[in-house]
């Protein structure tokens, strides 16, 4: 029989979507509550005292006062840029130009892809990140890379060869045949093994020809159940060079909707710049939007709508966008995502980034039914939080009135010195340096 796991703590879950109604009751939060887990499942959720009683003989892991959340959910990566991450003074031509294209050159080489993957995934694991949806680069050595190194951890990952045939060094292009031949092969390699997903991955029009696009979109049609992800409306001289290039698009998404590239399971990161009609038939068609928001402000983009957005419905993940982001921390990310809601005259409440941050990005990756919450059934990828885990936050949350206030300093100061433990799967990964 397989062991039966009890994990002790705080707990926060979700009931219902935060931006649906007043956030705070659409989430559960228990003061003493517990996690069942058994073969790396969620078994249950409850008060302490009811499943110990219940399951006198499961293994007790007793994390005291800390908060056992689901892992967090990152939806828009780009493992290849973990090294070149904080690389100063470029905005997002140049950016790719100067600093990303010369690293993702290297990718061709799967040693390096190896030790690149492996060192990206036990960082997001030590910042408590569980599931990731990653761009890999044009070589089909840096998909397998990932793939390999996320399964030999258990992990849910999303991941996809990145398609350009244009505007990008020699080194890295490939061309309309060889983006579908290439991404059906690591597709048939590795979509549905384990807990991997192939996603079908232009990396966005400017760097894709027509031709390109529809073989992808083709590809994507033969594969439907496959995420896609792309880059749609991140910055004013990005949508212009679009223009230039794709003369007869109604605008940006129909760069992607007329190859057949959008429909549920898409994947659209940034998309702070959006028309009218972008914004209406994104949610219309259930496609997601991912906001990244240290992105978005490091690389100089705009404050994506999350309010608005979240208000009408969109299905909206959360995304350090590494290495264009500055952070591997989805905590850190979401104080980025509050303080650009400040600008924008919107504050998210904490159930509202957290949600973002866990069951919003697994909606997004289309995973949630099998991850990003708490719940009975969900796989059992589980992050354990220290609330007081430096002097800063812990005398702001000696203050705290109730749970979201003691929340919050961790959300806006915390990051992986909070994390006391990660769980993959119901798996132990990660324990604390030093303790
Ligand atoms: N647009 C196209 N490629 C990229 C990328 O690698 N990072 C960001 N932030 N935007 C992009
Ligand atoms: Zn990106």
């Amino acid at each position: 029989m397989p062991q039966t796991m009890l994990l002790l703590g705080q707990t926060l879950s979700f009931e219902a979507d935060p931006f649906a109604g007043v956030p705070q009751d659409a989430a559960r939060h228990r003061r003493r509550g517990a996690v069942l887990i058994e073969a790396g499942r969620i078994l249950a959720v409850d008060e302490v005292d009811k499943l110990r009683t219940a399951h006198p003989s499961a293994q007790v892991i007793d994390h005291g006062d800390a908060l056992i959340s689901a892992g967090f959910v990152d939806a828009h990566v780009h493992y290849p840029q973990t090294a070149i991450i904080a690389s100063w003074g470029k905005r997002l031509i140049d950016w790719l130009n100067s600093y990303t294209f010369p690293e993702e050159m290297r990718f061709g080489d799967p040693d390096y892809a190896s030790a690149m993957a492996n060192r990206y995934l036990d960082l997001v694991l030590a910042h408590g990140t569980t599931s990731v949806s990653s761009f890999c680069t044009s070589h089909p050595e840096s998909v397998d890379a990932f793939f390999a190194a996320a399964q030999a951890r258990g992990m849910r990952v999303a991941a996809g060869k990145t398609c350009m045939d244009r505007n990008a060094p020699n080194g890295l292009l490939d061309t309309p045949a060889r983006a579908f031949d290439e991404s059906a092969a690591l597709l048939a390699r590795w979509h549905g093994v384990d807990r991997l997903s192939y996603a079908i991955t232009p990396r966005f029009s400017p760097t894709s020809t027509p031709e390109q696009l529809e073989a992808l979109g083709a590809l994507w049609a033969a594969h439907p159940d496959c995420p896609m992800q792309t880059h749609l409306s991140e910055q004013t001289d990005e949508i212009a060079w679009m223009r230039r290039l794709f003369p007869d698009a109604r605008d940006y998404l129909d760069t992607y909707e007329q190859f057949g590239l959008l429909r549920p399971g898409a994947m659209f990161g940034h998309a702070i710049h959006l028309e009218d009609r972008e914004r209406d038939r994104v949610r219309d068609v259930g496609a997601a939007l991912v906001h990244c928001p240290t992105s978005n402000s490091f690389v100089g983009s705009g404050l994506f709508a999350t309010g608005d957005l979240a208000g009408e419905a969109h299905i909206i993940g959360l995304a350090t966008d590494t290495g264009g982001g500055s952070s591997f921390s989805m905590l850190r990310t979401m104080a980025a995502a509050y303080e650009i809601g400040q600008l924008r005259g919107t504050a998210l409440h904490p159930a509202q980034l957290w949600w973002m941050a866990t069951v919003g990005s697994a909606r997004a990756m289309g995973v949630q039914d099998r991850i990003g919450d708490l719940r009975s059934g969900l796989e059992a990828d589980i992050v354990v939080l220290d609330l007081a885990s430096t002097p800063a936050i812990a005398q702001r949350a000696e203050r705290a009135e109730g749970f979201w206030d003691a929340l919050f300093p961790t959300i806006m100061m915390g990051d992986d010195r909070a994390v006391i433990a990660t769980y993959v799967n119901g798996r132990r990964v990660s324990a604390p340096a030093v303790s």
